[in-house]
């Protein structure tokens, strides 16, 4: 029921001149910083007014030791990806999602935020400078990371009297070390991920290391992350720790409603508008803990994990497993769909992605 048309791309139709690109080891990228050649700096004063930010070579930067995000986490970030294709052209996946996202987030964090124009045309003009660094195609993407800090000085817990938006860039391959392969989650039932209320719907620094613990103690276990409950009833799934959660049972696809505590990811809303336009029906709404016995199918997805099946979940030590290899049908081709629109080895139909 597919309605990308896919063409087959063949190898020697690419254009890439090898000479354009850094010289590392495309063939074995991780998830790991490699620092690249420039990173974008725009700063805001205390009226609210970004300036014109700039590309500087990217390196370190001062902060004063009192700045709001190092004492008290005043700070958001984003996560995009640029992929280069065969034909030499650089395509971006709904940059403008990602402006939208950091708008909100910093209404919540009492931060000015650039326009989503400015936003974009720093990330386009960041990536144009370090293109050299964007992998060949089927290689991996060129994963842009903005950054909103309040950056002022303050000592009295107050918002920052200025602002930094920052970007920069790194190659990257698969975000698990199990690559395409599936995953291995355990449900977390001590520590809570967010809370009503709280910050779990936006992009909060502080909402990332408060799961560094949890998750570490999973890794230590063998898992390759932590599925979070709801804090009220401990018995709704709401996230993991890096990407969002779906489940499929029966062909209906569900996924946790987004209410506050769990982070509207630009690819869960991505793989929701491609199901149902292949014709699957999309459920967003409570999803309890024990509907993962149930289910058929479970993948996560996120900007940095894209989509990665989930073999199988532990939950008070009964372990549930997925399939035969864990990367069921329906996940598979919502994976394909999903990839060869980033990629573009399909027609863009959902006008999502931005050549450069
Ligand atoms: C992303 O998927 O881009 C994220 O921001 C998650 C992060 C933990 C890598």
């Amino acid at each position: 029921t597919s309605r990308n048309r896919c063409d087959a791309v063949s190898p020697s139709s690419s254009s890439i001149d090898v000479a354009e690109l850094a010289e590392i080891d495309w063939d074995n990228i991780d998830f790991g910083l490699k620092p690249t050649d420039y990173m974008y700096a725009m700063k805001c004063s205390r009226d609210g007014d970004f300036s014109e930010g700039q590309l500087q070579r990217f390196g370190n930067i001062e902060i004063n030791p009192s700045a709001a995000v190092l004492n008290y986490g005043q700070g958001l970030f984003e996560g995009l990806k640029a992929y280069r294709k065969q034909d030499g052209n650089i395509l971006l996946f709904r940059p403008e999602e990602n402006a939208i996202r950091m708008r909100n987030g910093a209404e919540r964090m009492c931060m000015p935020a650039p326009s989503v124009e400015q936003f974009v045309e720093a990330v386009k003009a960041t990536v144009l400078a370090n293109k050299r660094w964007i992998p060949p195609p089927g290689k991996g993407s060129l994963y842009i990371r903005p950054l909103l800090m309040g950056t002022g000085p303050v000592l009295g817990l107050a918002p920052a009297p200025d602002y930094t938006f920052l970007i920069y860039v790194s190659p990257v391959g698969n975000y698990f070390k199990e690559g395409v392969a599936p995953i291995n989650l355990i449900v977390e039932n001590d520590f809570h991920r967010a809370t009503p209320g709280g910050t779990g719907g936006v992009k909060t620094i502080g909402n990332y290391a408060a799961v560094l613990k949890a998750q570490a103690a999973a890794k230590a276990k063998g898992y390759s992350d932590v599925l979070y409950l709801d804090c009220l009833y401990k018995r709704y799934i709401e996230e993991v720790s890096s990407c969002n959660i779906f489940i499929v049972k029966d062909n209906v696809i569900s996924t946790p409603a987004i209410k506050g505590t769990i982070l509207p990811g630009i690819t869960r809303k991505s793989i929701i508008e491609v199901a149902r336009s292949h014709g699957f029906k999309v459920e967003e709404r409570n999803v309890t803990v024990d509907e993962l016995v149930e289910a058929d199918e479970v993948f996560c997805t996120g900007t940095a994990v894209v989509l990665s099946p989930v073999g199988s979940i532990t939950y008070k030590s009964q372990r549930v497993s997925y399939g035969e290899d864990g990367f069921g049908p329906v996940s598979k081709q919502l994976y394909t769909s999903l990839t060869s629109l980033q990629m573009g080895l399909c027609e863009d139909t959902m006008s999502w992605t931005v050549q450069l």
